[in-house]
């Protein structure tokens, strides 16, 4: 069963992927999602979005925008880079991504147009192989659809994906609206495996630890993998642990020091992310990080209200000095 980090926006960047390598990694790193407007305007913090590590022949480049053009001409330049796949965001069902026409919005305009948009993508891949390289993955991440959803109409929409070119599906098993607060219907994710058996199909949505991955197999056994989001963002050694559990790789009872792991993502925060973005970055990842320790909600506020990248570092060592017993952490 593979493993997958999800796209999170703001979040898989080469800082945190970093982290989740220093644990063993996983089978694919998805990259945050990138606008492929701003790609082709070629702005100032587009490199950014491109770094490739921790292991650049695992990572899959997500594209999200309203413009089928831009979506192939932004396929374009990633096709020329390391990775090893492309990936279509057609699940951000965030209204403001969503409102203008990408994301989700993929599912719901007609058909022609999105097979157009796949289409186009699909060529600028195939061609970028012609001189030989291998031809980069082409995969879509989806929804259930809209709230109008039926599992015909997801099948009928995924069959047109798979006849435009594309290898591989994720389903994050939710409506457009249903919220985290419901659980993601794991056995669509099957019966989208079992109807269409010539690709992997993954799933996605509330595999948080050992008893919701073995759940999770347990209802898709079909399914080719598992990716994982929010859990990972809190735990980057989630991959390990899954791993260790379900007895791929032995528990050697490791511990590591969270107080380094904190300070070796901000340095890492300060070499792959511009300077503009490192307050946010930082308040995005320890958002998610802090809840792993006793005072998780206290910690959370402190890392979220430092001023800059010095007091961050600041504050996670105060954390560390007055519990000493959250710093050398088991897996
Ligand atoms: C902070 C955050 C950012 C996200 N950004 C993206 C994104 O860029 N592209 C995408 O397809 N999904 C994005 N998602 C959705 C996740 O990839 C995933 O589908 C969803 O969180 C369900 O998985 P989980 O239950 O493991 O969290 C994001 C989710 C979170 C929490």
């Amino acid at each position: 069963m593979k493993l997958y980090l999800a796209p999170m926006d703001a979040i898989t960047h080469q800082a945190f992927r970093n982290l989740v390598g220093r644990f063993g990694g996983c089978d694919e790193y998805f990259n945050e999602m990138i606008n492929a407007s701003s790609l082709l305007n070629n702005g100032p913090w587009e490199k950014y979005y491109l770094f490739d590590g921790p292991e650049p022949e695992k990572l899959v480049w997500q594209l999200t925008d309203k413009s089928g053009e831009k979506m192939a001409a932004a396929a374009r330049i990633v096709a020329q880079l390391n990775g090893l796949g492309v990936d279509l965001n057609m699940g951000c069902s965030a209204p403001q991504i969503a409102k203008t026409g990408a994301g989700i919005a993929w599912m719901l305009k007609p058909v022609e147009e999105t097979a157009a948009m796949v289409r186009a993508v699909k060529s600028e891949l195939v061609n970028a192989a012609k001189d030989g390289s291998r031809e980069k993955r082409l995969s879509v991440k989806l929804r259930l659809g809209n709230e109008e959803y039926t599992e015909e109409k997801l099948h009928n929409f995924c069959q047109m994906l798979i006849d435009e070119g594309v290898q591989l599906l994720t389903l994050h098993a939710r409506t457009q609206k249903q919220k985290h607060s419901r659980h993601s219907d794991w056995s669509a994710v099957q019966h989208l495996a079992e109807k269409f058996p010539q690709i992997p199909v993954v799933l996605n949505g509330d595999v948080k630890d050992a008893a919701s991955f073995e759940a999770a197999k347990k209802a898709a056994p079909n399914a080719a993998g598992i990716m994982i989001a929010t859990a990972a963002a809190q735990k980057p050694w989630i991959f390990r642990k899954l791993r260790i559990a379900s007895g791929e790789c032995k528990d050697d009872a490791g511990c590591f020091d969270a107080l380094q792991l904190g300070l070796d993502f901000i340095l890492d925060v300060e070499r792959f992310q511009p300077k503009e973005f490192w307050k946010t970055r930082l308040q995005r990842f320890f958002a998610f990080y802090c809840l792993n320790f006793s005072f998780g909600h206290y910690f959370q506020s402190s890392m979220i209200n430092a001023s800059d990248n010095e007091d961050a570092r600041k504050r996670l060592a105060e954390y560390f000095e007055k519990c000493p017993d959250d710093r050398m952490k088991r897996l």
